[in-house]
């Protein structure tokens, strides 16, 4: 960092003199760049994590930072806090560019006071945050904390609240996005559980409301730190986190590669590129991707790629509900958010995890001008006492109300199965999606073939000499029937059947034409989405 220099010395400093002052300056900036023991910044290079000065220079563009507050200091005095009053109080915080796009950030230092918070550490970070909602740049912050800076009490718990409400008044307007490379315990976690992304760090970060110790003693069950609350349990089991990152490194990568598909703020829009796409050209590949049984699954993944420029699709939460697919990529050199039923998971079902996946992204999206893209699979929602029971009802809702409320261009393909609800829920026409397409292979009806069957002619089947082949004779007939995109088609539900080759350059045609979509919903103070 430009700040980086020799260590001065402080012997022959005189204040009272020009020279002096700018010495004093020199030394007090080498003292706050250093704010550490060698042995704390030993011990945190020791676990495999970097300083919270050295991560902001992973992160920024080289030479583009410029520092808040390098000389805030606490003023407690409790518990002997006194004692210990270094220069940034273990948090540093300010602004720089990433791909030369101004970006706000704040990265807690465990180094100093094991990055705890008390007041003046959470007053920089609430006055970074201002600015970035003043300015309308997005806020990284990485976390790596203690907590609650114990010497403090109160007015820490105080501060906490005030970024909690920042958080809150910045979502939907500035990208926020959280990178955990540390502990991040206690209500220190709803910080970045109010951002719109979480990024965790394997083996090294760790979220948790209360910790093994608090566990043990009150539920009596042992559990680590990884397994409670590491990076792979938030990817995998609960859906706090965003992405598994490898290592901090990796981390930061994600993040710029986020920003790049995400607008400075909610009222402009994502970086574009000029990407010439001739929309007559054809992936005849795709025209063979669909198996002929229904019951036979293919790789969603390949139909996304074939749209997007490049094939290039940055997943977002790839190893939660992956029955359910969401991320960022181009078409035409234009941001679009994918959400796409995954049949090679579960048969694509919408359960309880999948729908609020999907609803958390499509209204990220809808938040910041981004166009959704869906592609749909789904034979239905899980059934099952566990989705029932868990509230599958409000829960999978969400989904619905997300398209409903959505207003940016939304495109919807649908490549096999919509059946029953869940072709309602998957950015269907009649929640407002604008262009709507089908494969030939589509199946849109309220159930599948055999289902079907099986409840239409029951009686008959019972008294049928040969059980099977009648049933098998129906279920041609219905797949015949009903079971195909044209009755859809003749409504106007599709406005398209095309060929599964012609599929990108149709949906550049209708982003085009979706490209100054204006629609706003009914005045309000807010919807009541269920939670
Ligand atoms: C003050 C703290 C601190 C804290 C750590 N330190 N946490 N100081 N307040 N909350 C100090 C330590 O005293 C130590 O100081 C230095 O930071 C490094 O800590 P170590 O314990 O040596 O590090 P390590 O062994 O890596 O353990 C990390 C840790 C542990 C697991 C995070 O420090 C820990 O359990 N801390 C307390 C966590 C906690 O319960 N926080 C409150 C959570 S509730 P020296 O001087 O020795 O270097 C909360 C509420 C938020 O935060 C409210 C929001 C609504």
């Amino acid at each position: 960092m430009a700040m980086e220099a020799p260590e001065p010395a402080v012997d022959d400093i005189d204040i009272h003199t020009t020279a002096g002052k700018i010495a004093d300056l020199e030394r007090r900036r080498y003292e706050a760049v250093h704010a550490a023991s060698a042995a704390a910044v030993e011990k945190q290079h020791a676990k495999g994590k970097m300083t919270a000065r050295e991560r902001i220079d992973a992160l920024l563009d080289p030479g583009s930072f410029v520092e808040f507050d390098t000389y805030a200091r606490h003023r407690a005095t409790s518990f002997g806090v006194d004692a210990n009053r270094p220069y940034g109080d273990g948090v540093v915080t300010g602004h720089g560019t990433i791909d030369g796009r101004p970006v706000a950030v704040f990265s807690q230092d465990f180094t100093v006071m094991g990055g705890s918070l008390g007041e003046v550490f959470g007053e920089k970070i609430t006055k970074v945050m201002d600015h970035a909602l003043k300015t309308g740049c997005p806020v990284v912050g990485i976390n790596d904390s203690g907590g609650a800076r114990i010497q403090e009490g109160v007015v820490a718990l105080g501060l906490y609240a005030e970024i909690f409400k920042r958080n809150v008044h910045a979502s939907g307007v500035i990208p926020q996005i959280s990178v955990v490379l540390g502990p991040c315990a206690g209500g220190a976690v709803y910080s970045p559980a109010l951002t719109d992304f979480v990024i965790m760090a394997d083996q090294t970060s760790h979220m948790f409301i209360t910790g093994p110790d608090v566990i043990k003693t009150v539920t009596g069950e042992e559990v680590t730190f990884e397994e409670l609350g590491g990076a792979h349990t938030h990817n995998t089991k609960s859906g706090v986190a965003h992405y598994q990152a490898s290592d901090e490194n990796d981390a930061l990568e994600y993040v710029k590669a986020l920003l790049a598909y995400l607008p400075s703020n909610n009222l402009s829009d994502a970086p574009a590129y000029d990407v010439p796409v001739d929309p007559d050209e054809a992936d005849a590949d795709l025209d063979t991707l669909i198996p002929d049984s229904p019951n036979q699954p293919y790789d969603m993944h390949r139909v996304i790629e074939s749209v997007l420029d490049e094939g290039e699709f940055l997943e977002v939460q790839q190893l939660f509900a992956p029955n359910m697919i969401v991320g960022f990529g181009r078409v035409e050199g234009h941001s679009v958010g994918v959400v796409a039923n995954q049949p090679m998971q579960f048969a694509g079902t919408l359960d309880i995890d999948a729908s609020e996946k999907a609803a958390r992204f499509v209204r990220t999206c809808d938040a910041f001008n981004i166009p959704v893209l869906t592609f749909v699979d789904v034979p239905g929602f899980l059934p099952g006492t566990d989705q029932e029971w868990n509230g599958i009802i409000r829960r999978g809702a969400k989904l619905l109300y997300a398209y409903a409320e959505a207003t940016v261009p939304l495109v919807t393909v649908i490549t096999r199965k919509a059946y029953g609800g869940a072709y309602d829920v998957m950015g269907s026409k009649h929640l407002g999606a604008d262009v709507n397409l089908a494969w030939p292979t589509a199946q849109i009806a309220v159930m599948g073939a055999q289902g079907a069957v099986n409840i239409l002619y029951r009686r008959e089947l019972a008294a049928a000499d040969d059980p099977d082949a009648r049933r098998a004779e129906l279920v041609t007939e219905y797949e015949d029937t009903l079971a195909n995109p044209y009755i859809a088609a003749e409504r106007g539900y599709v406005d398209a059947v095309i060929k599964p080759s012609e599929t990108r350059g149709q949906v550049v045609r209708a982003l085009r034409s979706l490209r100054e979509k204006r629609r706003t919903l009914p005045p309000k103070k807010h919807g009541n989405i269920p939670l």
